[in-house]
């Protein structure tokens, strides 16, 4: 491994702010919150640095936030054969904002809202909260992986009389990578019922060693035309807490009934978060390539470790993200596992519930950390399991 990805020691993390080592204190190592232990690309911080030092922080010109859209056009089709017009394109302050604006603007209070359980806790809040009603489509487990279920979700579309379809790509919590087969049977069921289909790309860059991103839009035709893809240099590049991201819009009506929001209701994003977010995309691929090596390389050991301790099935490897979904039912650790293993193994988890019903019994890791922090939560989790504490009921 690079030499600058275990940069940080332990002790340096635990003095970060950021919510993901601020949390629980030293004693409990986090696997939770969707963060990297990575030092950022120095392209990035170089880019904020030029402006921190030359006191350049004003409002930002509107050239800058074209400079964003037109850096997203550009490297979404040079990777992922994505046609976007940066015109089609609306800068806002973070994916989930952009979730909750495409509900408001697609749908009535009281639609149904078809996604894909284990869904991203913020899926379920985002419909909750906009009085939508959520219309979930399990994902099944395979035996390599999880698998997208067409027909049922062909009905629940049509049984819970769905007006918009909310899509993770990849996946989050299962890390899968739909395949152009799989998206063109979504995209299917969208266009027999006339459905927007929002497409969370946000994991795209994170795609692993052997598997590959196919960008819904990329479908074409009234699918892309349908589709709204949302993404952000945020999550593979580690920059969650600057907010900046986009909306990629595949028709004029709906990027007008987006922004049918006045601009100051929408928020605005910081000039720091729009340098980032371009030096990041436009100069941040050797990075990249590099902490996504680092993530393949933990993952293997991830694998290894989860057949051993945990069972053949408790982890169906994840092609994209740094998220592994252990299915941890066979080891009697009642329905939230999250909090057996944060009280016996001192290691944080997202609790499996938190991302609907077939979360019982799971919980997600995050294995964006150094090989060394990660095989201390390893460790960790198999003496508790050995141990063999009793799980609350
Ligand atoms: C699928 C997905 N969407 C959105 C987000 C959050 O994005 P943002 O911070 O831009 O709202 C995350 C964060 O982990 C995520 O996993």
């Amino acid at each position: 491994m690079s030499p600058d990805f275990d940069r940080y020691s332990r002790a340096q993390l635990e003095r970060r702010t950021g919510v993901k080592w601020h949390r629980d204190g030293a004693a409990i190592l986090p696997a939770w919150v969707a963060d990297m232990d990575f030092p950022i690309a120095r392209e990035v911080t170089a880019a904020m640095q030029n402006l921190i030092s030359t006191d350049d922080l004003g409002y930002p010109d509107p050239a800058l936030d074209e400079a964003v859209r037109q850096a997203f056009a550009a490297r979404v089709a040079r990777r992922y054969r994505l046609v976007v017009d940066p015109e089609r394109v609306v800068v806002v302050s973070d994916v989930v904002q952009a979730i909750y604006l495409c509900l408001l603007a697609y749908t009535e209070p009281g639609d149904g809202v078809a996604f894909l359980t284990p869904a991203y806790p913020p899926f379920f809040s985002a419909v909750a909260d906009t009085g939508r009603r959520a219309l979930v489509c399990d994902l099944i487990a395979g035996p390599q992986r999880y698998e997208l279920d067409l027909a049922r979700l062909r009905s629940v579309v049509h049984e819970g009389n769905a007006r918009m379809i909310l899509l993770c790509n990849p996946h989050n919590p299962t890390g899968r990578s739909f395949s152009a087969a799989e998206l063109a049977g979504i995209a299917e069921i969208a266009i027999e019922n006339d459905l927007p289909v929002v497409s969370d790309e946000i994991h795209a860059d994170l795609t692993l060693r052997g598997s590959s991103h196919v960008a819904y839009g990329s479908l074409g035709g009234p699918a892309a035309a349908q589709s709204v893809t949302l993404s952000s240099a945020s999550k593979a590049f580690n920059l969650a807490g600057l907010r900046c991201a986009v909306a990629a819009f595949g028709s004029e009506e709906l990027q007008e009934r987006f922004a049918r929001f006045p601009r100051h209701a929408r928020g605005s994003v910081s000039v720091l978060g729009m340098v980032a977010a371009i030096a990041a995309w436009e100069r941040g691929d050797g990075w990249l390539e590099t902490a996504l090596e680092v993530l393949a390389d933990n993952r293997a050991v991830l694998e290894g470790w989860a057949r051993e301790r945990l069972g053949d099935r408790a982890l169906l490897s994840p092609e994209a993200t740094y998220l592994a979904w252990l299915d941890l039912r066979a080891h009697g650790l009642g329905d939230n596992p999250a909090v057996w293993l944060r009280e016996h193994a001192r290691v944080a988890l997202s609790p499996g519930p938190d991302f609907g019903a077939p979360g019982a019994g799971h919980a997600r890791l995050n294995f964006a950390t150094t090989p060394a922090l990660l095989e201390e939560m390893l460790e960790r989790i198999s003496s508790a399991l050995e141990a063999g504490t009793s799980a609350p009921r």
